[in-house]
């Protein structure tokens, strides 16, 4: 019998003042958009904004229904947007923040396990680490440097083909 061990190694920093100028615009770019996000059933806006490859900028944010299961998730609105405005090309980084109209946000959120496979999915098709960019409207700074970290003995295409 063998026994393995999964783990892996982010960053932590105290909040918003401690991040490069760019991890920073991209940040403040997140916090804001949330205020676009539709969430009138959980009352929890989340908002999503990535970098390409090619300097351009995509954002998301929740799109929740009155048939709940139906919401999506603004990870995944996000990365439907870039494969469509932009198939194939890499995110570079992608900032996630939230905002609550019950809950303070002070500390990061990380991405459900759907939204997990789909990042997963993006980078597998791009063959590049989406590098994630964690924060609530205040407080501490988590950065991953690939969402795979996120997702261990995930299912991916390679077992299809
Ligand atoms: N949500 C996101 O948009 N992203 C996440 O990473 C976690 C959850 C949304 C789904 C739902 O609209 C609301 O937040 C509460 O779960």
């Amino acid at each position: 019998m063998k026994e393995n061990k999964f783990e892996f190694q982010y960053e932590i920093y105290d909040d918003i003042s401690e991040l490069d100028e760019k991890d920073a615009w991209l940040l403040t770019e997140a916090r804001t958009v949330t205020e676009q996000a539709y969430a009138p059933y959980s009352r929890f806006h989340v908002g999503a904004v990535a970098i390409l490859e090619n300097g351009e900028v995509v954002a998301g944010t929740n799109q929740e229904n009155a048939s709940y299961p139906v919401g999506i998730c603004a990870e995944r609105v996000l990365l439907g947007s870039v494969g469509t405005l932009h198939p194939n090309m890499a995110v570079k980084s992608m900032a996630i923040s939230y905002n609550s109209e019950d809950v303070r946000s002070d500390h990061p959120i990380s991405p459900c396990g759907m939204c997990r496979q789909a990042l997963l999915e993006y980078e597998t098709r791009t063959k590049k680490p989406i590098r994630l960019i964690l924060s609530g409207q205040e407080g501490k700074v988590y950065i991953i440097k690939t969402a795979r970290f996120l997702l261990p003995f995930a299912f991916t295409s390679d077992e299809l083909i």
